[in-house]
């Protein structure tokens, strides 16, 4: 129940799905979590209920795609906490369009939010990691990171993007000692799927996808994300964690 004790930690996307599920995760294990979302009823939301559990975690409006509220939020965690030790690079978007059909300015905003936001999340809180004398930054990636997908080429492209920048930063940062590594999704049931889980045909893509025959809950991720935020996995770095029901063992 302390894996994090001491920690202080910042999710992004801390609101909803498995942003949530993973602050409530490294609260109960002891962290110290600035839950920072673009949706403030859904972020303040999440933090409420971690102190009502006797957890400690605080809220902080944040767009990930804006330099300016990034080094505001990391202002932030270091007035409320004194430190910052764990980055989760959660935040994302998905837009579910073919490649010819992908408009410039879909592209550019979510390229903005997954990749600039990301690099943002490990750039801008890297003094305070410094600071700390070292931490861990782990990016949220997906199984369409490393392998293809229909429909979804700008997804896609941004999602293999934070796979290989985790794997350069984690070659820059280890001189800090501070570990980077990406974790990879399958399909898991949260608001940003759950439009697709909708379809009558969602059934039969996983039972014909998924060698588990079923979609991932957002604590199966979590319980990853809590692996290699904490010193569990003090010698992981430029690793990637596959959390998929066996979708890509093929
Ligand atoms: N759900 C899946 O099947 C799946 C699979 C693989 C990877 N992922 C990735 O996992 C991460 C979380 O996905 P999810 O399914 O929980 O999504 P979700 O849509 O349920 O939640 C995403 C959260 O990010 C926040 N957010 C969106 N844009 C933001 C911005 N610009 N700045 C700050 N916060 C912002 C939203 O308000 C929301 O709280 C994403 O990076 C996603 O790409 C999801």
């Amino acid at each position: 129940m302390d894996r994090m004790a001491g920690k202080a930690v910042l999710v992004t996307g801390g609101g909803l799905g498995m942003g949530r599920s993973h602050s409530i995760l490294l609260a109960r294990e002891g962290a110290r979590v600035a839950v920072s979302d673009i949706n403030e009823d859904a972020g303040e939301s999440v933090v409420e209920e971690i102190n009502s559990a006797g957890g400690s975690a605080v809220f902080f409006k944040h767009n990930v795609a804006a330099a300016d509220d990034c080094h505001r939020v990391v202002d932030g965690c270091i007035a409320e906490f004194g430190q910052l030790d764990v980055v989760v690079n959660n935040a994302g978007i998905l837009i579910m369009k073919p490649l010819h059909e992908t408009g410039d300015d879909e592209w550019d905003s979510l390229f903005n939010i997954n990749v600039k936001g990301t690099f943002y999340g490990c750039k801008y809180t890297l003094p305070a990691l410094k600071k700390a004398g070292g931490g861990s930054i782990v990016n949220i990636s997906s199984i369409y990171g490393m392998v293809g997908a229909s429909d979804s080429a700008a997804y896609v492209a941004s999602k293999g993007a934070v796979r290989m920048m985790t794997k350069a930063a984690a070659i820059d940062l280890a001189q800090f000692n501070i570990r980077v590594n990406s974790v990879h999704p399958g399909t898991i049931e949260t608001d940003m799927t759950k439009g697709l889980l909708a379809s009558p045909m969602a059934s039969q893509m996983i039972e014909a996808t998924t060698f588990m025959k079923r979609v991932g809950q957002p604590e199966e991720v979590s319980a990853a994300v809590l692996y290699l935020a904490s010193d569990d996995s003090s010698y992981v770095t430029g690793s990637e964690l596959v959390v998929d029901g066996g979708y890509s063992a093929q």
